[in-house]
């Protein structure tokens, strides 16, 4: 399908995992891309892999979403090249998993600087263009530590709970200037995060098939799904969708205790 023509996305974090699929998936629908990526190698390779793929116009630029600064030269980059920007996707995130009375206060605001305010400093960046022209679709990638919630994982939950309601108040904010704001709550999905937490454990291998058992479907998300969903998301196809939060968590989040 190709109904991304003529847009311009920006994903943030899209170097690796769920945010390359994501840009993969958007490039290979028609849309220019830019991977604003904090990571310059992997940022430039996924640039040019989905290029090499897709022949879409795809724009590496190197950005830290915790820094207006950085941000701001990425957008100014963009619009330099594609003229307008119509879909955000704020899929950068770290994973901070600490027991509470352990989480130091780098901890917290590492956290809260990527997974929470660095969404919001690119929604500022992006809101003005959009709102000029009356068109514009965000998607913020949460998780399901949206709504549950999980021992030993803190603060990670605490900033995407608030992802969830930084999503609810800028689509009801600004659903009648025709800016869809949306997000996605991905489960356990196969990316290099899910990989570097697996590798914690003294033994990689029973840890991932202790998490795969625990999945209704035993086994992980691939980031092509959530890359599907947020395909929809960036199209003009459901612009009735406002403030929602599209789990894709196999089931977890639906089960009752066994
Ligand atoms: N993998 C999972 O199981 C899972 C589940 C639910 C939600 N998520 C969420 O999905 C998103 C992507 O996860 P992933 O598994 O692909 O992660 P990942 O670690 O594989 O990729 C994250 C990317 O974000 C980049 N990044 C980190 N800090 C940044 C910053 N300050 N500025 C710009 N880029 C930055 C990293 O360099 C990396 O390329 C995250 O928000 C994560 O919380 C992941």
């Amino acid at each position: 399908m190709q109904r991304l023509i003529g847009k311009t996305a920006i994903v943030t974090g899209a170097g690796q995992g769920i945010g390359e699929a994501i840009a993969r998936r958007f490039s290979a629908e028609g849309s220019n891309v830019v991977i604003a990526e904090l990571n310059p190698e992997s940022g430039q390779k996924a640039a040019n892999t989905i290029h090499e793929s897709t022949k879409s116009p795809t724009l590496f630029v190197k950005t830290d979403v915790t820094s207006k600064t950085s941000i701001q030269a990425m957008y100014d980059q963009t619009l330099a090249m594609f003229g307008q920007v119509d879909v955000l996707v704020n899929n950068a995130g770290i994973a901070v998993f600490r027991e509470p009375m352990e989480c130091t206060a780098d901890d917290w605001k590492n956290c809260m600087a990527v997974d929470l305010e660095g969404a919001w400093n690119c929604c500022q960046a992006v809101l003005p263009g959009m709102l000029n022209q009356a068109r514009g679709a965000i998607i913020n990638i949460i998780s399901n530590h949206a709504f549950s919630v999980m021992k030993g994982t803190f603060p990670y939950p605490v900033a995407k709970h608030g992802l969830l309601g930084l999503t609810r108040s800028l689509a009801l904010e600004y659903a009648d200037k025709g800016i869809a704001v949306n997000a996605i709550s991905p489960g356990y999905t196969e990316t290099p995060i899910a990989e570097w937490y697996f590798n914690l454990s003294d033994d990689p291998q029973k840890a991932r098939a202790e998490v795969e058992a625990k999945q209704p479907v035993g086994r992980l998300c691939q980031p092509s799904e959530v890359a599907a969903v947020a395909a929809l998301l960036a199209s003009d196809e459901v612009r009735f969708m406002i403030g929602e939060n599209i789990v894709i968590d196999g089931g977890v989040s639906i089960r009752m205790y066994e």
